[in-house]
């Protein structure tokens, strides 16, 4: 192509140049004889006149012309009058007065609108993607996108970290989700597993002597999406010799540092604050607690089982808790907010949320007050440090129960509220979490970060009898209630791995047949090691303030994993399916 500058280049000092711009006609106006075309492309946008006294065959080629065409304009800088500026473009002083017009692709009449991206639904949206991502908005993101890769890319190098590409067509891995399969045509009944994580094979490169290893990967998981998962992600995937979970953090707080200066402007303060998983479940009910506001949660198991209401006492005998937060200011909720909250903290099994507002005078008031003595309140009001003309709300039920209830009651409490001051970035560090947890799908204990975390040496002699209560080496690093990233530190010992597989009731055949070549690996002479990921396309969500993943990845599948351009997941051909020999059998 001829073209001499982009969109959004040129100013007054180009005034009297010949030039000639390409790109997509944004807008075209007719006045008084004079046509206007705002070009667009990547860069930004450039004013072209079309003025039939000047040149009649380039206004006659204006005609007609469709939005988002793709033309190429031939003309002379000029400034433009005085008083029609545009501020908001660089190219706002100036238009280009074009001698020739060449129409290069004219455009159908468009599905959607590119300059609102908001106007048209999600699903039209995806469906023209390639237009949806026209609009500067959307290019911006994926740019930025690049410009974070980038900067990453660079950290690592200068920290010593080599990019190795690990397999997409590989054995199945342990991240605990459903592997996408890959069926092998050459070896029939035969099937590859896409990467849910390079887990072991970043582990396998530390047994190789490469001492740090990073890697921007693609994972593929099948599991239920929401607006923070994607059924093909990608992450930040890092892992170290010869380390333990301090020297992980260190470095990673000082990737977070750097983008967040470069990308925010935004000073972060290091070492970031260090909760231990125990300490945010009481505190915050959750395990990736939003630090930006208070609600704290607030342990009133034995204040409350004193008094005569049976829900409290019945779930206490029963091994329940009963916690509460106290909202600054709300008694004046009225019933139907209340009944709203209720019908909220029932998504996550609660049986009931009680409230208790102090009202003007000091007293305690609401439906189940009256089973409660006056001493009993007082306390109450006491501990909550709740003050005249606030609400207390209080669940009880099984730990997991109350804990997730109020949990994320409180941080839907915090955007009810407005709690929540823009422009704040909390990142923290949660630790020590669990070895293992109680899978109740499944009825049997699970990994909690995956198989081959070191659990803590001290806590080892009680992986037999009582594998719940092993902490593990696992540390996640978690923004604004979001969990971004995690890691641990690895087993580099057959006889702990052998422990923990069978903690788990994986059989000593079971695990060989998986994971076999890794623990043969591990006996040439394995470093300690240990390391991290990160949820790229969740980093960049939060840093452009997105809403959803989605926003941040050029081509992605909507919440039924479908891709809605190209129509992925299809059949595929009988063809295909006799040389893979598979047949597919489907459910009436
Ligand atoms: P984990 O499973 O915690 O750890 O994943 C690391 C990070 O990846 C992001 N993430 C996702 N993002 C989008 N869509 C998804 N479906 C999705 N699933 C996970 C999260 C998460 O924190 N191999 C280990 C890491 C390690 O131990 O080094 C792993 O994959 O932000
Ligand atoms: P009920 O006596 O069941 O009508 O409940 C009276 C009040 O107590 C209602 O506001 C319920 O939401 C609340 N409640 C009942 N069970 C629980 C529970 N397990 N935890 C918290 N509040 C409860």
């Amino acid at each position: 192509m001829r073209r001499t500058h982009t969109c959004g280049e040129l100013t007054a000092g180009n005034a009297g140049k010949g030039v000639v711009l390409c790109g997509w006609v944004d807008t075209r106006r007719d006045h008084g004889g004079l046509t206007f075309i705002d070009l667009r492309d990547r860069y930004g946008i450039t004013q072209v006149v079309l003025n039939p006294e000047k040149n009649r065959v380039a206004h006659e080629a204006g005609k007609g012309l469709h939005r988002e065409s793709v033309i190429e304009v031939s003309g002379t800088v000029k400034k433009r009058p005085m008083g029609t500026e545009n501020k908001k473009w660089v190219t706002g002083e100036v238009e280009v007065e074009a001698e020739s017009l060449k129409v290069i692709t004219s455009a159908l009449p468009l599905p959607i609108e590119i300059s609102d991206h908001a106007q048209s639904s999600e699903e039209t949206n995806l469906r023209y993607r390639y237009l949806d991502l026209r609009n500067p908005e959307m290019q911006r993101k994926i740019i930025l996108r690049h410009k974070i890769v980038k900067l990453v890319r660079d950290f690592y190098d200068e920290n010593n970290f080599v990019e190795i590409e690990t397999p997409i067509l590989a054995k199945s891995t342990p991240e605990g989700a459903r592997d996408y399969l890959v069926p092998s045509r050459v070896h029939p009944g035969h099937f590859y597993a896409l990467p849910q994580s390079p887990q072991i094979f970043k582990q396998l490169l530390m047994v190789a002597g490469f001492d740090r290893y990073f890697q921007i990967a693609r994972c593929f998981r099948d599991e239920d999406l929401r607006a923070d998962r994607q059924p093909e992600f990608t992450q930040i995937d890092v892992e170290m010799s010869f380390v333990g979970e301090e020297d992980v953090m260190e470095v990673h707080e000082r990737l977070m540092q750097r983008i967040f200066k470069e990308f925010l402007g935004v000073k972060l303060k290091l070492p970031f604050p260090r909760l231990t998983y125990e300490e945010a479940i009481a505190h915050y009910g959750i395990d990736k607690p939003d630090t930006r506001f208070g609600l704290e949660l607030v342990d009133v198991t034995s204040l409350l089982s004193k008094g005569s209401f049976n829900a409290f006492n019945s779930v206490v005998k029963d091994g329940g808790i009963i916690k509460a937060i106290a909202v600054d200011g709300k008694a004046d909720f009225s019933r139907a907010e209340l009944s709203t909250l209720e019908d909220f903290v029932k998504i996550y099994k609660a049986k009931g949320l009680a409230h208790l507002k102090i009202g003007d005078s000091g007293k305690v008031e609401g439906p189940v007050a009256k089973f409660f003595d006056e001493k009993i309140l007082h306390e109450l009001v006491k501990k909550m440090s709740a003050k005249k003309g606030d609400l207390v709300l209080v669940c009880a039920g099984p730990a997991k129960v109350v804990n997730d209830s109020l949990g994320f009651l409180r941080n839907h409490l915090a955007q009810k509220l407005g709690l929540i001051k823009p422009g704040t970035y909390n990142l923290l560090w949660v630790t020590d979490f669990p070895m293992f947890e109680w899978g109740e799908e499944e009825q049997r204990i699970q990994a909690m970060h995956h198989p081959f975390t070191s659990p803590k040496i001290e806590d080892l002699p009680l992986i037999e009898k009582e594998p719940l209560k092993i902490r593990a080496k696992a540390y996640d690093l978690v923004l604004n209630g979001v969990e971004i990233g995690g890691g641990s530190i690895r087993i580099h010992s057959s006889e702990v791995q052998s422990r923990v597989f069978r903690a788990l009731g994986i059989s000593d055949e079971a695990a060989k047949e998986k994971f076999g070549f890794m623990l043969e690996a591990f006996k040439y002479g394995a470093p300690p090691h240990g390391g991290i990921a990160f949820g790229l396309d969740r980093l960049i969500m939060l840093l452009v303030g997105g809403e959803s993943i989605r926003d941040v990845i050029a081509f992605p599948k909507n919440k039924a994993a479908i891709s809605l351009m190209d129509g992925s997941p299809s059949p595929v051909d009988e063809k295909q399916l006799r040389e893979l020999k598979l047949r597919v059998e489907l459910d009436k």
